[in-house]
């Protein structure tokens, strides 16, 4: 072990696809890299790139290097020092699942350097403690599109093949929410007759992927649980989601907790410029600057190499950078 390095590509993901608040999830074509190795001089060292990553603690306070501490300790193992480097393409507190993916990559590095002693049902079982609910950790351990529930004891999941047709345009505003302030926004109490229409929607739209029938998703996407609650956080939002399947999608969400606005889209549409227009010009009349992102489903959970003797050498960032976004 003590000349092995791991390296983990883990995809993003968006949460709640809509109505499946707390349950649905999405990996997507956007990834953050980790590598995790015993340090050389002895003493931890964490170094952090990528755009909003300043500020982060580099000492053993970070949340990469508790995470692969939870992994040594229920493998009975000793590692307190570490090297760890990450290089992340994923935006912060846009609602695109950084913190998921920073955990899911922490557990699966830490696993492997220690010889894979934890089981990815473990793991996504840890997870999901430590994020609150399996939406997003659910969808970057596993890809695809993960269906689960947890009872705040136990997650239990499925995972579906996301459509070959599925494109994703996802319009990423220039602010940060965090998901905690998105979550205060919440009620405590909803009337029934909105769990129900919620309870209907996500049965559909989780069909709807399962079987194919892309052309349901419009009567599916839709929420009462949380987005209305959210739009004062967004402006913009409720008329993108309301009018977004008008310009060609074939529905629309909030991404995760926000503010970053997901559509998905039919690869061979003919209207993708339309609806991007459509995205940017609804946020900049509402006085928000986007980025937008043309990403795909990602079908599968981290990749791993393990990296042994003389190939281990040189740096993460020169080893990624034909890879990366920038
Ligand atoms: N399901 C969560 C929410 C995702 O909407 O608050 C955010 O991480």
């Amino acid at each position: 072990m003590t000349d092995r390095k791991i390296i983990v590509k883990v995809p993003a993901s968006t949460a709640n696809l809509g109505p499946g608040f707390d349950t649905l999830g999405m990996a997507l074509s956007l990834y953050s890299w980790l590598e995790m190795s015993l340090p050389r001089s002895g003493k931890t060292v964490i170094e952090l790139h990528g755009e909003g990553l300043d500020g982060i603690p580099l000492d053993k306070s970070n949340l990469i290097y508790k995470v692969a501490q939870l992994v040594f300790a229920e493998a009975d193992i000793e590692i307190p020092e570490l090297h760890i480097a990450m290089y992340s393409d994923i935006p912060l507190t846009r609602g695109l699942g950084s913190s998921a993916s920073a955990i899911v990559g922490a557990l699966t590095a830490a696993n492997a350097l220690v010889g894979f002693p934890l089981t990815d049902d473990r793991l996504f079982q840890i997870a999901t403690k430590l994020e609150g609910h399996p939406d997003n950790v659910g969808a970057s351990l596993f890809g695809g599109i993960v269906v689960s529930a947890w009872d705040g004891e136990r997650a239990e999941k499925v995972r579906l093949d996301p459509h070959g047709d599925l494109e994703v345009l996802v319009a990423i505003p220039a602010f940060h929410l965090a998901t905690e302030k998105a979550r205060h926004a919440l009620p405590a109490h909803i009337p029934h007759a909105d769990a129900v229409f919620n309870v209907g929607s996500s049965s559909l739209l989780v069909a709807a992927l399962a079987s194919g029938k892309l052309e349901l998703i419009k009567h599916a996407m839709r929420d009462r649980l949380h987005q209305p609650y959210r739009a004062a956080l967004i402006p913009g939002m409720q008329e993108i989601l309301i009018k977004a399947t008008e310009y060609g999608a074939l529905g629309a969400a909030l991404s995760g907790a926000g503010p970053t606005l997901l559509t998905l889209v039919d690869t061979n549409s003919l209207r993708k410029a339309e609806l991007e227009q459509f995205l940017i010009q609804t946020l900049g009349r509402a006085g928000i600057k986007a980025e937008t992102m043309w990403l795909k489903p990602c079908a599968t959970g981290p990749e791993i190499t393990i990296l042994q003797g003389e190939e281990s050498g040189g740096s993460l960032l020169e080893r990624i950078k034909g890879e990366v976004r920038a």
